[in-house]
């Protein structure tokens, strides 16, 4: 069913009321429910898996023509302060009950990640850089790029701020420039060679701004949000042996545990989008029989499609950091400033006990053995409310580099039949050289930076760079073993202190699992959008083109079933 009301752009000034009062307005969001409330069976146009970074500007979207249910497996962002604080980054991270927003999973390379379980995503989560794709990247995608641009401003529109540049910030940024990361280019969104300042989804307030209030676009009569809805499976139906598998509908459980079903109304256009995430969609496109044979025979799960691309090409941008106490205070920061080289590595930094604390929470939890390393399973001996607070006299901040690609992949493959359990991922991170290479220059450009003049003020003159290695190696972010030379050597040191900016990608490939349109091969009506269908990480961080993507292919979906109507009209 089609809804006739459309809608006219609103007029900047209520946009401008929106994103001052968004709170009350999103948190009174009349589309979103418990899905504990769904009814046992229920038709829709379009069902859209995971209300994420990308799924939820598609939902808001495809709703203002047609019937849209968005399935999302976590609850919501609004009021609660871990989320909505810029100063509570850390603590979402470091909070592993079954409730929380972020579930954390080990990678098989031994590394601590996060993927989201909340409306609004990684976005809820993140550490709010908002910075473009460059136009090489939109082109060389093959995305159209007007459509590219237009999509940015409307997420931009709502979500995207300039940062305040406090000292410590600004000191980076004149370090890196010191460092020969030129020309200076300001404050853009765009990504250009040299340092800039980029966009943040925190307000001047430090105020979270995520991809859920993308929903303030939607068509509220065309939008049903289910949250605490996890779906399991992907049902599809063939017609005939020869016929192609066609997704129909999906199967989700609530909180309580009951089982729904959601189909498609009858229609040949209307269509299932998987918008899980890098870790999420692979994952349930395999529990739905979508994925290579053996592995899911392995698990019996009956085979829809052989379709062995599906959990490969997983990567992850390797980032290493430095943390450099200070002497004087420093602003509390997550990511303002980007330093953009010709090699192939961004340096980023924050300050202030925020990004810190996290890393201490996990040290601490390291080192009374929460974690084990032989089995590669995280539990608990201490309730995480016995551990003291994490040290909040961590004065100074981190520079941080991340590469450019990676060229290392690696793949996702299922433990069980569990969809609310983490899949295992194989970063192989350092596997390429060049991705070594990229590193070793990141980090020889972040010891320039904290031998600057410009950041003399934040660093101990008396601590050499070596020992500041030295220092972060005492930093166990992962449980990868340390060698002696890690201090004198920046290979050794990138490989023994690799963490994860948690930009993991890949898993859906444009190319491999689905084609250009992002419909996945091989089925019909099923298409995934989202972090997993990425090559490479786009710009500098990925969030602003995950965004933009999800508002790119809704308007793509309208106006590809808005052509088809055309032509069966004029052959009628
Ligand atoms: C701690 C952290 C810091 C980061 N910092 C930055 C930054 O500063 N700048 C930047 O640009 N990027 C940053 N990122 C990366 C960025 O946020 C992610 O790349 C992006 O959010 C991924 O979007 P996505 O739509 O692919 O997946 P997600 O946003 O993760 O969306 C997937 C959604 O699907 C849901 N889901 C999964 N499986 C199911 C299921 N079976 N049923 C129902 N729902 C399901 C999940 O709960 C989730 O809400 C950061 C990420 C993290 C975690
Ligand atoms: C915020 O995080 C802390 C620490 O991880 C946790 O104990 C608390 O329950 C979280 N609060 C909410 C509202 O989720
Ligand atoms: C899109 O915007 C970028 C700047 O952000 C510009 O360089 C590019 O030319 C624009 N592309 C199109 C097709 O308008
Ligand atoms: C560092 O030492 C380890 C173990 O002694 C060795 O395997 C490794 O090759 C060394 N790294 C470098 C870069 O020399």
């Amino acid at each position: 069913m089609a809804f006739g009301h459309r809608r006219s752009l609103l007029p900047v000034f209520f946009l401008c009321c929106l994103r001052i009062c968004y709170t009350e307005h999103a948190s009174t969001y009349t589309f979103v429910k418990h899905a504990v409330q769904a009814p046992p069976v229920s038709y829709y146009d379009y069902i859209i898996v995971g209300g994420g970074t990308a799924g939820c500007p598609l939902a808001a979207t495809l709703s203002e023509k047609h019937s849209v249910l968005l399935l999302e497996r976590g609850g919501s962002p609004y009021g609660n302060r871990n989320i909505t604080e810029l100063a509570y980054f850390s603590q979402n991270l470091a909070d592993t009950s079954p409730a929380s927003p972020s579930q954390r999973f080990l990678s098989e390379d031994g590394v601590i990640n996060a993927r989201a379980r909340v409306l609004g995503g990684g976005s809820c989560l993140n550490a709010g850089f908002y910075t473009r794709a460059s136009p090489e990247y939109v082109r060389d995608v093959g995305w159209d790029g007007a459509l590219v641009n237009q999509s940015y401003q409307w997420v931009e529109k709502m979500v995207a701020f300039e940062p305040p540049m406090l000292q410590w910030q600004s000191a980076v940024r004149d370090g890196l420039l010191e460092a020969g990361i030129t020309p200076y280019n300001g404050f853009t969104y765009d990504h250009m060679y040299g340092t800039k300042i980029g966009g943040t989804i925190f307000d001047r307030d430090g105020h979270r701004h995520t991809a859920a209030d993308l929903l303030q676009y939607a068509n509220p009569d065309g939008l049903m949000v289910l949250l605490h809805a996890t779906v399991g499976r992907i049902l599809f139906r063939q017609t005939g042996g020869a016929a192609r598998p066609v997704a129909h509908g999906v199967v989700f459980h609530d909180a309580a545990g009951v089982r729904h079903r959601a189909y498609l109304n009858n229609g040949a256009k209307n269509e299932i989008v998987v918008c899980a995430g890098a870790v999420g969609s692979p994952q349930l496109l395999m529990l739905s029989g979508v994925g290579p044979r053996d592995h899911l025979e392995s698990l019996a799960i009956d085979v829809v499609v052989d379709q062995p691309m599906v959990g490969q090409s997983m990567s992850d941008n390797p980032m290493n950091a430095i943390f450099v106490p200070s002497p004087t205070p420093v602003e509390v920061s997550l990511i303002q400033v980007v330093g953009i080289t010709r090699f192939g590595s961004f340096i980023e930094g924050a300050s202030g006990s925020n990004f810190a604390s996290h890393y201490s929470q996990i040290t601490h939890e390291l080192r009374f053995g929460m974690f084990s390393a032989q089995t590669g399973q995280i539990f608990t001996i201490n309730d995480m409310n016995d551990l003291p607070a994490a040290s909040s006299s961590m004065r100074g901040g981190f520079i941080l580099e991340k590469i450019m690609g990676p060229l290392s992949t690696g793949h996702l493959d299922l433990k069980n039949k569990n969809p609310d359990d983490n899949p295992s991922v194989t970063f192989n991170y350092f596997k390429e050289p060049e991705d070594l290479q990229r590193c070793v220059k990141g980090i020889e450009t972040i010891e320039k930076v904290i031998q600057s003049k410009a950041f003399s003020r934040f660093r101990f003159q008396y601590i050499s760079t070596e020992e500041l290695l030295r220092m972060a190696l005492n930093f166990p972010m992962n449980l990868l073993p340390k060698h002696d030379n890690a201090s004198k050597s920046l290979e050794q040191f990138c490989k023994d202190t690799v963490m994860t900016i948690w930009h993991y990608h890949g898993g859906c490939q444009v190319g491999q699992v689905v084609d250009k349109d992002y419909k996945v091969v091989g089925v019909d009506a099923l298409r995934v959008v989202d972090g997993s269908t990425f090559n490479f990480s786009p710009g500098t961080n990925p969030q602003a083109t995950v965004m933009m993507l999800g508002r790119y292919m809704g308007i793509k979906i309208q106006t590809e079933r808005r052509e088809t109507d055309d032509e069966v009209r004029r052959k009628s």
